[in-house]
């Protein structure tokens, strides 16, 4: 059927659409919270006077007046044996693990009274030393030890790359990258009497806002309303529980007025995570013909002094490739920094840069082109639990790029391709990502002019789930979409899914389609009773019998027999069909799922200056059906321009004197911009997986960025000769 235009693009690009900033009450009080000048210590003092005596302030709320709610009374020493330290919940203590850390929440009646009387916060601190520096870290510090995150993966044996005939050892850092949305954190919150919350927050997860803010302050379920319409972008930044949130309920709280909480863009670097830092060694041997022998991926990496960070950078390792003996390790160190967060293919993203660059780095050390280097080593089942693969169509994606960038033109000589002056580079890299399917519930409501109604408590950061579960529903329900009302964006709608992990279309699209099923067969019971599909063969008709389509239900075997579902909808003496779907989480442990993505990328790069230009983009992506062709190129389009940020200029830069951020902005933390970006051609393998969903469909946010970093450090090299194993690829590395 035909393409589907974003549902809410018109709401979105007119200013119809409401952030979570933009919800306006009478007496709205702005909060804008203060941070600490220290990473490390604790506060002895507090000097709030200035603030409180500002033009306009209400109060200024910090460790020594906020009145604790009962979900910090039971606070127990770090319940997790992995933590070092204490835990962290915002004004619960005078202790200082972060610079910028939440020293006070300063409240006024509008927003600028309060930025300015925050300026006036200020405290003194015993100072203890900070220790951010990753680098030294890994010298001088401690990684956090015990549990199975941390167990050693070995399958056959362990570092079998340094016997093998060929092997490469190489090193890849990635630097702290920052999620970065256009659209900052900010909650409004709007308290009734005592025990009743409305919460307008920027959230992935409408149910574990709805949840932390019970446990924070002892409330059934039914007295916290979360409500999130839209979001502009989040990329895995707004799924936590942030102490700005808790901050702003707190502080509504203690005003007993409607309160508005902002997060400034510097405060976007601290207060709501970054992906993290690491150093990841990669090992790998070969036999001369090309085979795999060895693949041996350690990580190390960041995480915070109050919370074990975790995610999975070396795991991809064990499955992407056919190899006999492959052992992975991973470590991760505390900093005096604010706690890491998912981002972005968190874990896969960081990963498949360093395998996907070594597996290029073995090609050429075995003489082989890249992408026959990869189809030889293909893995055709699992080889990390020999299990069969729901699906795996990655052949066909690299097939698929392969053809579009024009790769059998590549001569594989490096620095043997130009265009002018310019070096010519092109690159590959594979992406790969769990797929998989959660539980989910929606309302599904028909009504008698012919609308079809949806509801669920889901989010949209930006994928288009509206639109997408609009198109499927059309679909599937045979009604055009202008007659589906997709609504979203609110706790006291049936249960969702949060928003993240590649897994919304699979798991909420499972129950849209189990719902018009539903709907389908209910229109069939009303029918049969009728005389409407009553023929000489068919007495007892059924849903295989029937198209349905253009809002009727008609004769398979005599389309010109049929009725409209309102007309049938008349038959059932009720005004309305109006169900509540649910599906279960799918777990078959005989299948590996992943969805899988063939990133091919064409580079200049400019001998005399160092700059890379991004000059091509082919994508080619095995999501299973696609389900949303046009929302599903976006996602692609917007993963590949993460990719180029984190390839080429994404880097977040800490003083280590004081941990504290340096380039804490859009001037100074670059991100790609038009002229970063050429024509970016998404490619869809479009091949159903037969087991996940009924779709057929994989997840595809995170597939578009992982693999995509690798595939321009290896047009790079492809370019210039040189292998520039730190990220991002700045001019200065390549002259
Ligand atoms: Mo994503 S990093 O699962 O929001």
């Amino acid at each position: 059927m035909k393409d589907l235009d974003r549902v809410d693009g018109k709401a979105k690009v007119t200013g119809a659409a409401k952030y979570a900033a933009e919800y306006n009450y009478p007496n709205l009080a702005y909060g804008i919270i203060a941070g600490s000048t220290i990473a490390n210590g604790s506060i002895i003092a507090m000097d709030t006077k200035n603030a409180e005596q500002a033009p306009g302030v209400l109060t200024v709320i910090t460790h020594l007046n906020l009145p604790k709610p009962p979900g910090y009374k039971s606070v127990t020493e770090n319940e997790k044996p992995l933590s070092p330290k204490k835990e962290y919940k915002v004004f619960a203590d005078n202790i200082i693990r972060f610079n910028g850390q939440p020293i006070a929440l300063v409240i006024a009646d509008t927003f600028e009274r309060a930025v300015y009387a925050a300026s006036l916060v200020k405290a003194q601190y015993v100072k203890k030393e900070s220790h951010t520096d990753f680098n030294e870290e890994r010298k001088t510090g401690k990684p956090i030890e015990g549990g199975d995150d941390f167990k050693n993966y070995v399958r056959g044996d362990a570092d079998a790359y340094k016997k093998a005939p060929v092997k490469i050892e190489a090193e890849y850092t990635i630097p702290i990258e920052v999620h970065n949305p256009i659209e900052m954190h900010a909650v409004t919150v709007v308290w009734e009497g005592d025990d009743k919350v409305t919460v307008y927050d920027k959230t992935q997860s409408l149910m574990d806002a709805q949840k932390n803010i019970m446990d924070l302050f002892n409330l059934p379920e039914k007295n916290v309303h979360i409500i999130c319409h839209y979001i502009g972008g989040a990329f895995g930044s707004a799924f936590s529980f942030w102490p700005h949130t808790a901050a702003a309920v707190m502080g509504a709280k203690k005003i007993g007025k409607p309160l508005k909480v902002l997060l400034s863009r510097d405060q976007m670097f601290t207060l709501v995570g970054y992906r993290p830092q690491a150093v990841q060694k990669l090992g790998i041997g070969a036999r001369e013909d090309g085979k795999l022998l060895g693949i041996t991926h350690e990580a190390d990496a960041i995480t915070c002094s109050y919370q074990t960070f975790t995610e999975g950078i070396v795991n991809i390792s064990r499955t992407l490739y056919s190899c006999p003996n492959v052992n992975t390790r991973y470590k991760v160190y505390p900093l005096d920094l604010s706690v890491p967060t998912w981002m972005r293919g968190p874990g896969e993203t960081t990963g498949t840069y360093a395998l996907e660059c070594a597996i290029d780095e073995m090609a050429y050390a075995v003489n082989m082109d890249p992408l026959e280097f990869r189809l030889l080593n293909y893995s055709e089942t699992d080889p990390e639990n020999n299990r069969p693969y729901s699906s795996k169509f990655l052949r066909e994606a690299l097939q698929l790029g392969a053809d579009g960038i024009g790769w059998k033109d590549r001569n594989p000589k490096p620095r043997s391709m130009k265009e002018g002056d310019l070096l010519v580079g092109y690159g590959v890299g594979t992406g790969v990502f769990g797929a998989w399917r959660g539980g989910a519930s929606v309302g599904a409501k028909f009504t008698s002019d012919g609308t079809l109604i949806l509801q669920t408590a889901v989010t949209d950061m930006g994928p288009g789930t509206a639109t997408a579960m609009t198109k499927l529903a059309s679909d599937k329900f045979g009604i055009p979409a202008d007659k589906i009302k997709f609504i979203m964006g609110d706790s006291n709608l049936p249960p969702g899914i949060n928003q993240g992990g590649s897994g919304t279309t699979s798991s909420l699209g499972t129950t849209v389609n189990n719902a018009v099923v539903t709907l389908k067969q209910k229109l069939i019971d009303i029918v049969k009773q009728t005389s409407v599909f009553h023929t000489e063969k068919i007495h007892d008709v059924d849903l295989k019998d029937l198209v349905f389509e253009n809002g009727y239900m008609m004769l398979a075997s005599d389309p010109s027999t049929k009725i409209s579902y309102t007309e049938v909808l008349k038959y059932s003496g009720s005004p309305q069909l109006e169900i509540i779907e649910k599906s279960e989480d799918y777990n078959d442990n005989k299948y590996s799922s992943y969805s899988y993505s063939a990133h091919f990328v064409k580079v200049l790069v400019n001998p005399a200056t160092g700059v890379v230009t991004i000059n091509k983009v082919v994508s080619a992506i095995d999501a299973g059906t696609i389900v949303s062709e046009k929302t599903a190129r976006s996602q692609i389009i917007g993963g590949v321009i993460g990719g180029i940020g984190m390839a080429l200029m994404e880097e977040g830069v800490i003083d280590h004197r004081y941990g504290r951020w340096v380039n804490n902005s859009f001037a100074d933390y670059h991100v790609p911009v038009n002229k970063d970006v050429p024509h970016i051609e998404a490619l869809f393998v479009n091949k159903p997986d037969p087991i996940i969903n009924p779709m057929g469909s994989k997840g595809i946010g995170e597939v578009s960025m992982t693999g995509f970093p690798a595939a321009v450090a290896n047009a790079v090299y492809h370019a210039t000769g040189k292998r520039i194993r730190e990220l991002p690829i700045t001019a200065d590395k390549l002259i």
